[in-house]
């Protein structure tokens, strides 16, 4: 990979000279799959999900050959056919020693599905897109899980966003998923989401399907210390240092989660000369929060007058522990008790509120500066 004039990646995964740390994680979920074991990784939002799988995915193949990954996100896919075309985009083709080989298998899996195979010509790659009628989209996944078994390569499947598939309208999905993916002696999976709520529902209650299917992995922060080194192994070379101090005034400006912190050392490496004190980081904030600001006003305007009021309150309070409380209630003019449970109900589900242990907190970690400053 080539080398990037910002080491501080933003979007996406760069390889990983540019990625921190995770080492744990990443050899947690290398043993895991080694092992015959699917993985559910859980985090909240821009915490590093992706990142990882990415990362993950990256050292396997480099190690081995002859196991295959593939990463789905199907956070846009609004049913199972949608999932099931995405699936063949992603897998079908890239099993084979060449592409007649390819081509030939393809016919002979999904031939009657009257298969339209296309190249890319940067990569050679195939690309498959199937001709799904409705209710075949089951059969479908099914041949596509048996084209892979048949295979003969070790395949890692990662589904990102994998909440999504609650919102399919199709029956039994969870349970037809399950049933297929048991008698896959050579495909393991990673099952990634934010919505934890619903994905421990799903992965922990003994009346669902994928109950104890999985080994179930929360992500938490990068560590502080190592990101902090990391962050001064590309402002070394420029001259300049973070010291401990100041990053962790950074760190914990934004709860330490990865994609905030992403953003403000992509910013602060972009002004090369100047030192690294607390006032340009707070400059650098403002900044990355007034280029958001028209999505915040959206955001904002889409909210009722109590859920605002609340939002707002949340926000400025950092962390709010009991937002039923009377002493809360007042301090911020809330007014009924239960009008509030509706609308913190309400902002959970838009995941514009959060819900930690500790407490509740502004999802958007920028958006709760910005609010703060109405
Ligand atoms: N360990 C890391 N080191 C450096 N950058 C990272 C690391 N992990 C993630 N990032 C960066 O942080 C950003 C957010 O990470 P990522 O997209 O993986 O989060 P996510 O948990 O999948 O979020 P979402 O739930 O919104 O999909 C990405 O742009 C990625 O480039
Ligand atoms: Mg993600």
């Amino acid at each position: 990979m080539s080398k990037l004039n910002n080491p501080f990646v933003i979007y996406g995964y760069k390889g990983a000279e540019y990625f921190c740390d995770r080492e744990e994680d990443t050899n947690k979920l290398i043993a895991a799959l080694h092992n015959e074991r699917n993985i559910t990784l859980i985090a909240p939002r821009r915490v590093g999900k992706t990142g990882l799988i990415k990362h993950v995915f990256n050292r396997i193949e480099q190690l081995d050959p002859k196991t295959k990954c593939f990463y789905l996100d199907i956070f846009s896919t609004k049913n199972l056919e949608q999932m099931v075309q995405l699936m063949a985009r992603t897998i079908l083709g890239r099993l084979d020693s060449t592409p007649q080989a390819a081509l030939r298998r393809i016919q002979e899996f999904f031939g009657s599905l009257r298969p339209t195979v296309s190249f890319d010509p940067l990569t050679g790659l195939p690309s498959v897109s199937l001709d799904i009628r409705p209710t075949e989209e089951e059969q479908t996944l099914k041949r596509i899980f048996e084209y892979m078994r048949q295979s003969g390569y070790r395949c890692y499947v990662a589904i990102d966003e994998f909440q999504q598939i609650l919102a399919y309208s199709n029956k039994g999905i969870e349970a037809t998923l399950r049933s297929y993916i048991q008698f896959l002696p050579n495909v393991y999976f990673i099952f990634a989401g934010s919505m934890q709520h619903l994905m421990e529902e799903m992965f922990t209650s003994a009346n669902r399907p994928f109950f104890q299917s999985s080994q179930i992995m929360l992500l938490n922060n990068v560590d502080q210390a190592k990101y902090h080194a990391f962050a001064n192994r590309f402002f070394q070379p420029q001259g300049r240092t973070i010291s401990e101090e100041n990053f962790a005034y950074l760190y914990h400006h934004v709860d330490g989660i990865t994609w905030y912190i992403q953003s403000i050392l992509n910013r602060i490496y972009q002004y090369t000369d100047h030192p690294i004190d607390p006032h340009f980081i707070d400059q650098i904030i403002r900044e990355l929060v007034n280029e958001q600001e028209p999505v915040f006003q959206n955001y904002y305007a889409s909210l009722t007058e109590i859920q605002a009021s609340l939002l707002t309150a949340i926000a400025k309070e950092k962390i709010v522990t009991s937002p039923l409380s009377h002493q809360f209630i007042s301090t911020y003019q809330l007014k009924a008790t239960s009008s509030v449970r509706t609308a913190l109900k309400a902002l959970i589900d838009r995941q514009m509120v959060y819900a930690k242990p500790e407490g509740y907190v502004v999802y958007d970690r920028f958006f709760a500066l910005w609010l703060t400053r109405l």
